[in-house]
């Protein structure tokens, strides 16, 4: 199912990437996040410890998953500030870090600043490893997540035409997202993005390969009326190297949807925003990030779920 490591002792199994899973894995996650929507996977990982550590900032995605180790009926530990643990103030090393982690629980649900982290983890535990992001790379939970929200929206994910817009270089979001939609039919992705942020030639030659549509463009103005999907992203400034700046002027207001959005479309963001959906748009019947958000609770008891 989930992305297999083989260690020396036994087979474990992570979520470390989307690249890894195939269709039916994707859509059998998310029929378990419909399980778990409707109150099906309640108290099914009693006795289970989950370590949740955050290297790196976040409130959604350790929170909706912290919520979800409670409604399975595990029980969590771990740290949010990474500093001050003995990785970030004595120079214990991540391998012993991970090491020691896999003495005290069950499962580890990990983000990092580095690319690449969830994968390194996930070589040396004998206990999964869940990515919740690793740096630039990937953040496979958060694409879960958002594939139940547009099937939950639209009935089918096949078919979608979808637009991400912002910083489409930096935003792991978009990554995982985009190898998530070439197990699926018929999708049209526009890629939004000022030149210097565009979203990285490894994914676009693999959309080539897997004969998917996409179209890369520089105004938000030109796909609105084009689309299903208006998934948003911020500038992900903390990855920026030092003197590097880029400009991203994209505001999607109310008055943008009113005139152009067809009916049925869907306004996503993987939160937080800083710029990019005016509040204006909050109270529109497009405005469906907050509910996204709080899919991410069923989606995050799902994927615990499966791991055992
Ligand atoms: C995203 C992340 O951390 O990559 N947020 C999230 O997990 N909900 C997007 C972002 O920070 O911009």
């Amino acid at each position: 199912m989930l992305n297999t490591v083989l260690s020396k002792k036994n087979t474990v199994r992570h979520l470390v990437g989307i690249k890894t899973l195939q269709r039916h894995d994707l859509d059998h996650l998310i029929s378990l996040a419909h399980d778990a929507y409707q109150g099906k996977l309640l108290n099914t990982l009693t006795g289970k410890i989950i370590a949740s550590c955050f290297f790196e900032a976040s409130t959604r995605t350790r929170l909706s998953f912290e919520a979800a180790i409670h409604r399975l009926g595990a029980d969590v530990i771990g740290f949010v500030d990474a500093h001050n643990t003995s990785f970030g103030k004595k120079g214990e090393s991540f391998s012993d870090t991970i090491q020691m982690l896999n003495g005290y629980a069950d499962a580890i649900v990990m983000r990092h600043f580095d690319a690449g982290s969830a994968e390194l983890a996930a070589s040396i535990s004998t206990i999964p490893i869940v990515n919740a992001g690793d740096g630039a790379n990937e953040h496979p939970s958060q694409t879960l997540l958002d594939l139940f929200t547009i099937k939950q929206k639209f009935g089918e994910i096949d078919g979608i035409k979808i637009a991400m817009i912002g910083d489409l270089r930096y935003g792991r979001t978009v990554h995982s997202l985009s190898y998530a939609l070439m197990n699926y039919k018929g999708i049209t992705i526009y890629y939004v993005s000022p030149q210097s942020l565009q979203i990285p030639h490894e994914i676009t030659q693999k959309l080539q390969e897997k004969n998917v549509r996409f179209h890369c463009v520089d105004e938000l103005e030109e796909v609105i009326a084009h689309v299903d999907v208006l998934y948003m992203t911020r500038l992900q400034k903390e990855r920026f190297s030092e003197n590097e700046m880029h400009e991203m002027g994209y505001t999607l207001t109310a008055n943008m949807l009113k005139e152009q959005a067809h009916d049925d479309l869907i306004v996503m963001h993987p939160l937080p925003r800083v710029q990019e959906i005016c509040n204006s748009v909050d109270a529109t019947k497009y405005a469906w990030y907050f509910q996204q958000a709080k899919n991410g609770v069923f989606m995050r008891q799902a994927i615990l779920y499966q791991l055992f």
